[in-house]
């Protein structure tokens, strides 16, 4: 079985595939047998016949994988909204045993695989008159601990500890927290990372600079990435 990280992030769009493609790239560069799951996404958009979840296309491409999307990705829906409502808009219920199922299949073919959550931690998945399915109850069921990717600038400090708050109530190990588009010389910023460590006494683990796609290169400390896996 392989060793997994949960990437979740203060929002939807705060980075988390931005991020999650250059920790795969880096643990592939090191030939780590590194993959990519996310149990669903919302938005998907049409290549010819095929349904293509954008999110696993970015990081496959990155980081050099070849694997069906559809072994990376559970449920993927073209409406752009939460997943539990395009489920249902969708008429196609979420089912944990489908998301354990193909999780566990991955992990027989990878040793290190990140997955990327869904919005931010509070996201529901599946919600019905009988059940309501959350975000968290993946992260329980795949037993992983959560790295939260957070964007530096005005409101991260809130955002960010809130998110810590709900995810240590929950019982949810946190391995760190990856500030992206941040500024190194940017006093906001580095006032922002300060007063995150201090309140929340979480690492951040990393600062990730705003890039043009074309130039995504950062250096990423390998040993540290690879010690946040479990
Ligand atoms: N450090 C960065 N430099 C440049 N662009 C970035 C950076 N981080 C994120 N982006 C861009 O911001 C947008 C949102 O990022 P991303 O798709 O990674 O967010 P997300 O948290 O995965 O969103 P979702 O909740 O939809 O999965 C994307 O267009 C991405 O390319
Ligand atoms: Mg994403």
């Amino acid at each position: 079985m392989s060793k997994g990280i949960f990437i979740t992030a203060t929002d939807t769009d705060a980075g988390k595939t931005f991020v999650t493609s250059l920790i795969v790239e880096a643990l592939r560069k090191q030939g780590i047998q590194a993959g990519y799951y996310k149990a669903a996404l919302s938005g998907g958009y049409y290549e010819g016949d095929k349904l293509i979840p954008g999110d696993a296309k970015e990081v496959l491409t990155r980081a050099g994988i070849e694997e069906e999307y559809d072994k990376c990705v559970s449920y993927t829906f073209e409406t752009a909204v939460s997943p539990h409502l395009a489920s249902q808009i969708e008429g196609r219920p979420i089912k944990l045993h489908k998301i354990k199922r193909d999780y566990e299949a991955l992990s027989k073919r990878y040793e290190y695989i990140t997955v990327e959550g869904s919005g931010g931690i509070i996201c529901p998945i599946q919600v019905s008159d009988t059940e309501v399915i959350l975000l968290e109850d993946i992260i329980k069921l795949l037993e992983l601990p959560v790295v939260i990717v957070a964007r530096a600038g005005l409101g991260t400090i809130n955002h960010t500890i809130l998110t810590v708050a709900y995810i240590r109530q929950l019982g949810i190990p946190i391995k760190g927290i990856i500030l992206n588009e941040y500024e190194i010389g940017n006093r906001l910023h580095e006032d922002n990372r300060q007063m995150i460590e201090r309140l929340s006494k979480v690492e951040v683990i990393a600062t990730i600079p705003r890039m043009k796609c074309k130039e995504k290169q950062v250096e990423l400390d390998i040993e540290k990435l690879v010690e946040l896996y479990s």
